[in-house]
């Protein structure tokens, strides 16, 4: 599991660099398009060297840059495949419990509404990862479960049965 790691999108490339043992193949221009940042703002490009590139998924990558409008936004799905998992497929079956009539998205659980501005929590977080219910009940903020819409009819117990059921 990727838990024994930094990880994050920042480490992108340093899961490359530092401590890399094979596991997925040789490293080559190929895992640049996804791993380093000069190489996915360039439209995910695979002509990148590695002594040609620095950064990992920043900003940049996901956004649009001043003086490259023109350039497409990634999504989630143009590096993580049709689920979460790139490089273990397999893991994706179970990874979203909710049906499929929910439509939910790697964003809604992945970067749930945690800043407050005027009018209510507008703002999406950051860290890629997940709120999970009982950070709610430790420190009071808006969980990825109960977010956008999703499950906010639930009390704390169900959200957190339901977590603790689900991945566990
Ligand atoms: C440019 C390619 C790219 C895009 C676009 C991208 N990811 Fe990632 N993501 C990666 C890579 C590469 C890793 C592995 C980082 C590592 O551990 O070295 C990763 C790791 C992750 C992780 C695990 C680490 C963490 O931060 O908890 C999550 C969750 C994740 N991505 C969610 C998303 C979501 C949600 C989106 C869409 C908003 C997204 N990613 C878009 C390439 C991408
Ligand atoms: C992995 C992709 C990814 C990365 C990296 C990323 N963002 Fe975002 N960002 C998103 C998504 C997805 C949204 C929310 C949905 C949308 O607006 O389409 C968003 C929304 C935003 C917003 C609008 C307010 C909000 O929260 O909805 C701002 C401002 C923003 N990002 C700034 C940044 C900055 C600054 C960085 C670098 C520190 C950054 N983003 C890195 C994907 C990313
Ligand atoms: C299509 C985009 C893509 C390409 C190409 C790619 N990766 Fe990844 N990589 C990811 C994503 C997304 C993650 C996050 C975990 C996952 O999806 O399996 C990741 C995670 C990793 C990790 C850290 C987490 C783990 O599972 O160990 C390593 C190491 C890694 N990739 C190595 C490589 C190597 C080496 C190559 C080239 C042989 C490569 N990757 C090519 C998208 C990509
Ligand atoms: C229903 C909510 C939900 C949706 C939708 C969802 N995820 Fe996740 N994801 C989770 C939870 C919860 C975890 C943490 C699991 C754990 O800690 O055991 C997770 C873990 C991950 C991880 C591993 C993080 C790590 O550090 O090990 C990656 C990568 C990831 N998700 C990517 C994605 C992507 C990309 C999408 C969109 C295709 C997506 N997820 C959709 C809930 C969701």
């Amino acid at each position: 599991m990727p838990g024994d790691r930094g990880g994050g999108h920042a480490d992108s490339l340093h899961s490359l660099t530092v401590g890399y043992d094979g596991r997925y193949g040789a490293i080559g221009p190929g895992c640049l398009s996804c791993h380093a940042g000069e190489a996915a703002a360039d439209g995910l490009s695979d002509e990148y060297s590695l002594d040609e590139v620095r950064l990992g998924i920043g900003c940049a990558v996901c956004h649009h840059a001043h003086g490259a409008l023109d350039r497409p936004r990634l999504v989630c799905s143009d590096c993580h495949g049709e689920g979460a998992f790139y490089h273990r497929p397999e893991d994706n079956i179970r990874h979203i419990p909710c049906p499929d009539g929910a439509a939910v998205k790697c964003v809604n659980c992945h970067m749930p509404l945690t800043g407050r501005n005027v009018g209510g929590y507008t703002l999406h977080s950051h860290s890629a990862g997940i709120v999970p219910p009982a950070d709610t009940r430790r420190f009071g903020v808006p969980n990825s479960c109960a977010n956008g819409g999703c499950h906010q009819d639930k009390d704390l117990d169900w959200l957190e049965g339901a977590y603790q059921a689900h991945y566990r």
